[in-house]
């Protein structure tokens, strides 16, 4: 069932529904999450089953601001303190140490815990509910939701109530905040080692987070830890995010040629479901009727925010091939980028 996100009886139903153990649909700014109370192990072992997730693959745990941290993490390194000072709440998720005895399924085990306060004023208010308490045993405060995006494993993050409803069905309560302003997960720094290193790029840049933490954020090849296994991070998989069509990276010229190649084959068989989408954005000389076109925005973050839908849409309708034009060079595309070459794994 959808709710709308901005009544206050939508927020407090949604607060009964993490308190009472139950999963929720709820809207970020980045992607809709399958949240539960992060504290209660029967509600997480839930969400990893409705993902078809393996269990040993960490949930973030969203918190109202930085008094979570002090919960559920065990120390706060300098630089990831000025992380969050710069970036909370925002699209920044920090793995920190986990504080002993909280949240061990929520962590998949994991001796660390991935914190992020999401700035959406849906998710804000729900985490405010969630953390008010009457003093009595019965109304304990519930200091953290765990949220995966609400997707199932490996698939295409939600941006829409709707994404959310047509992944789980009708049973699941969910939260209605409209589409979502960025559209991609958050950044994951990880603030376990001595130094931050880059696991997920977001619409946090590593740039800015280098400017705002006044020290080089490495990414996960250039700094391999001799204290440490790498965390499990399953958006981290080479092959992730990925529709039910088969996608391909290209740049314009590879596409234009494929596609006048294919020209005349397709276009005889008028009236059956188009057979191949093409997401650019160069002008390409496009004939046939069996092509589905899209083109990508010019900006780097207008593309973030319409990327998931987009891919939806296509396997919606029944494409098998995806094919998309290869983004930009530049910083402000990393995280596109990230996405789109995950997809075409
Ligand atoms: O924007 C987002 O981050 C969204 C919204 C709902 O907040 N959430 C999200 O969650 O993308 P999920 O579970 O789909 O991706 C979380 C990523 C996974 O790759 C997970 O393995 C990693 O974060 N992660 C979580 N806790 C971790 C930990 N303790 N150590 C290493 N990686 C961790
Ligand atoms: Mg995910």
């Amino acid at each position: 069932m959808i709710l709308d996100g901005r009544a206050e009886q939508s927020i407090a139903a949604g607060a009964r529904c993490i308190r009472s153990g139950e999963l929720l649909g709820l809207p970020t700014e980045t992607v809709y999450g399958l949240g539960a109370d992060a504290d209660n192990a029967d509600a997480i072992s839930r969400i990893f089953a409705a993902k078809g997730r393996p269990a040993d693959h960490p949930l973030i745990v969203h918190v109202l601001d930085a008094a979570g941290v002090t919960y559920f993490a065990a120390t706060v390194p300098d630089f990831a303190d000025r992380l969050i000072q710069a970036f909370w709440p925002g699209p920044l998720t920090l793995i920190l140490p986990r504080r002993a005895g909280v949240v061990a399924a929520a962590a998949g085990g994991q001796d660390s815990i991935g914190l992020r306060c999401p700035s959406h004023p849906v998710a804000q208010a729900l985490l405010r509910a969630c953390r008010q308490t009457d003093g009595s045993a019965a109304q304990p405060a519930v200091w953290g939701i765990a949220a995966p995006s609400a997707n199932k494993f490996g698939r295409v993050s939600p941006t829409t109530a709707q994404h959310v409803q047509s992944e789980f069905g009708s049973e699941l309560l969910i939260l209605d905040g409209g589409p979502c302003e960025l559209g991609i997960e958050s950044t994951i720094i990880d603030c376990t080692r001595s130094v931050p290193v880059l696991l997920r790029p977001g619409a946090v840049t590593r740039e800015q987070a280098q400017a705002l933490c006044g020290q080089k954020v490495f990414l996960s090849d250039e700094w391999i830890p001799a204290e440490a296994a790498a965390p499990r991070a399953s958006g981290t998989l080479a092959s992730h995010y990925a529709p039910h069509a088969k996608v391909r990276l290209m740049d314009a010229t590879e596409m234009q040629t494929a596609i006048d190649m294919l020209g005349q084959g397709l276009q005889s068989g008028s009236g059956t479901a188009p057979a191949i989408a093409i997401y650019s954005r160069s002008p390409l000389k496009i004939r046939s009727k069996q092509l589905l076109s899209r083109r990508m925005p010019q900006g780097a973050a207008h593309t973030a925010q319409q990327l998931f839908a987009v891919l939806r849409e296509f396997d919606q309708q029944g494409v098998k091939l995806i094919w998309i034009e290869t983004p930009p060079q530049g910083p402000e595309w990393d995280a596109v980028r990230d996405r789109l070459q995950r997809a075409a794994a």
